[in-house]
């Protein structure tokens, strides 16, 4: 059966959407997301204008502040600072990977941790890895969304996470393995140094894979009636596409989904789901920024 990050997140966004137009109706001004991407990466330019059409879908607020490749460091520290101090701004997001020039560390650290609605600040890591209440960052937190729509049971599983990065992998192994209640799954983080990774991989009855490498997971590696969490979206060549090309999970999908019991497809997964996320963090920021519990929408 398949994940679908389309359907589930399409719910979340009319939840949201309901919320945004509460708050309009008293009188409150709406959230708003501000978002900086610098360069042309294609990818990344995909990315933000799907983030930017999906807050207008639901109403929020969006800014897209754009720079060329060579913008200075210092530049975009400003900016981040001057988004910082902006009352009106709730959410701030900075499209990775940056420039070679720019540290990403210092660009992370410098977005308000209230703001960071990416959830990358190392404060907010380290509430995250201390499981106190925080801003999970989108994609693991789109994964969770999915997995408890589908009423997944995770605690006491083997989940098997491929990729150590700090956006998806280290985050996510932390989270499914806390003592919360969507947590206590016996967690085993794998990365490009570990030995017998097939081996492993056959162990789990929960695979993320967050690898970036296209069609990487076959069926030999899978257990019969594992959950397959398909987390890749990279662009590969494709002739009869518009664009020239499509987007490819980590998974052989064609070739593992007949052992799996659940799968998530690409597109149409988790890409979706991160979106749905980041609008969940958007709506979270707006309400802690402004003194407000989720109570102003059952009033
Ligand atoms: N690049 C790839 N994924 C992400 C993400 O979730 N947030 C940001 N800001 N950049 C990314």
């Amino acid at each position: 059966m398949q994940l679908l990050g389309k359907e589930v997140s399409e719910k979340i966004k009319h939840q949201l959407s309901v919320k945004v137009q509460t708050l309009k109706n008293k009188k409150y001004r709406s959230p708003h997301l501000s978002a900086i991407l610098i360069g042309n990466n294609g990818a990344s330019e995909t990315y933000v204008a799907s983030k930017i059409k999906n807050c207008e879908e639901i109403g929020i607020k969006s800014s897209l502040i754009r720079y060329d490749n060579n913008v200075s460091e210092n530049e975009l520290l400003s900016k981040i600072e001057e988004l910082n101090k902006d009352e009106t701004v709730d959410g701030i997001l900075v499209q990775l990977p940056l420039p070679k020039h720019i540290s990403e560390q210092k660009v992370i650290e410098a977005i308000h941790p209230l703001k960071d609605v990416d959830g990358f600040h190392p404060e907010n890591i380290g509430k995250l890895t201390q499981g106190n209440p925080t801003f999970i960052s989108a994609t693991p937190y789109g994964i969770i969304l999915l997995l408890e729509h589908y009423k997944i049971d995770i605690k006491g599983k083997h989940v098997v996470v491929i990729g150590r990065s700090n956006i998806v992998g280290r985050p996510i192994s932390i989270l499914l393995s806390s003592n919360a209640t969507y947590g206590n799954a016996t967690v085993t983080l794998c990365h490009s140094q570990t030995k017998n990774l097939k081996e492993i991989c056959l162990q789990a009855d929960i695979l993320v894979a967050a690898i970036g490498i296209p069609g990487f997971i076959k069926a030999n590696m899978v257990k019969d009636g594992a959950v397959i969490i398909d987390v890749g979206i990279t662009r590969v060549e494709d002739a009869s596409a518009k664009s020239g090309f499509r987007l490819k999970g980590d998974v052989d999908f064609d070739d593992v989904s007949p052992k799996a019991s659940y799968i998530t497809p690409v597109p149409g997964g988790v890409g979706l789901m991160t979106i749905a996320a980041l609008l969940t963090n958007t709506m979270k920021a707006y309400l802690l920024r402004n003194n407000l519990t989720e109570d102003i929408f059952a009033e």
